[in-house]
């Protein structure tokens, strides 16, 4: 048994792979998947308020402004089911003023997880991509293709998937998180995405193990 739940943040480009390990992730620890992109997407096709400002920034490829971002993972974070089951953080913080929001409230990770994959495999692999709107599941029409027919006919591709929306998207990234690295300097864990996405997620679990059994080792020793 831990202390506390597992809390988790995970960053990298665009297609890197995040989405598709914080589903394994899930289900393995259960923690709750706090995406700023699903999160930003649901208000977008809710065409909610923050969702039609939104909008605009996500089709060019920028950052949302931080307020608005940080606003809507401040109020998850406070739900009790975090709490109770920890997180995993997707794609926040991107920006100094992002983290700085964390640090001030005092939200810290145990691990700061970033998946490193070269340019040319990130391009392919967001042009690729296909989404099931029904199960949330992440598809590739090379690497993941779907189980049938059925699924096929569903599956949608986002509208920043775009090889030039997807250029502008790599180039926000390598300009902003170079600022956030330092605040988690001593978390921090790189890791190559650029292989299997099994192997990829044994390197997480075993990361992630190594915690829990740090936090069980302390708690015992403390009794
Ligand atoms: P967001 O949704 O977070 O997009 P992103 O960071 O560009 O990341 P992606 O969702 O594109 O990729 P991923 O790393 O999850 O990869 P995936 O697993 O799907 O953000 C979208 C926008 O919202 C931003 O541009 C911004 O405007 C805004 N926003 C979000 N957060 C913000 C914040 N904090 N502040 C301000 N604005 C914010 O995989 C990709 C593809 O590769 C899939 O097809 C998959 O099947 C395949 N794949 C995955 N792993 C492998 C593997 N190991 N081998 C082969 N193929 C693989």
């Amino acid at each position: 048994q831990r202390e506390a739940p597992l809390k988790v943040m995970i960053s990298g480009a665009p297609a890197s792979g995040k989405g598709t390990q914080c589903r394994m992730i899930v289900e393995k620890y259960g923690l709750v998947h706090i995406s700023t992109g699903d999160l930003l997407r649901a208000e977008v096709s809710s065409g909610t308020e923050i969702g039609k400002k939104a909008k605009e920034y996500m089709d060019n490829g920028m950052l949302v402004p931080d307020q608005v971002v940080t606003d809507i993972v401040v109020s998850r974070l406070s739900q009790p089911d975090v709490r109770e089951k920890g997180w995993l953080l997707d794609g926040y913080p991107r920006s100094y003023a992002q983290a700085q929001s964390l640090e001030i409230m005092k939200i810290r990770p145990d691990i700061f997880i970033v998946l490193e994959v070269p340019d040319d495999i990130l391009i392919d692999r967001c042009v690729g991509r296909r989404l099931d709107p029904e199960t949330g599941k992440i598809y590739h029409i090379k690497n993941f293709p779907p189980e049938n027919d059925e699924v096929s006919a569903r599956l949608v591709t986002r509208s920043d998937d775009t090889f030039e929306k997807v250029k502008s998207r790599l180039e926000t990234y390598k300009q902003n998180s170079e600022a956030v690295l330092p605040t988690y300097s001593d978390l921090l864990n790189q890791i190559d995405g650029n292989q299997h996405v099994e192997v990829v997620f044994n390197e997480i679990d075993s990361l992630l193990q190594k915690i829990c059994e740090n936090a069980s080792a302390k708690m015992l020793a403390n009794t």
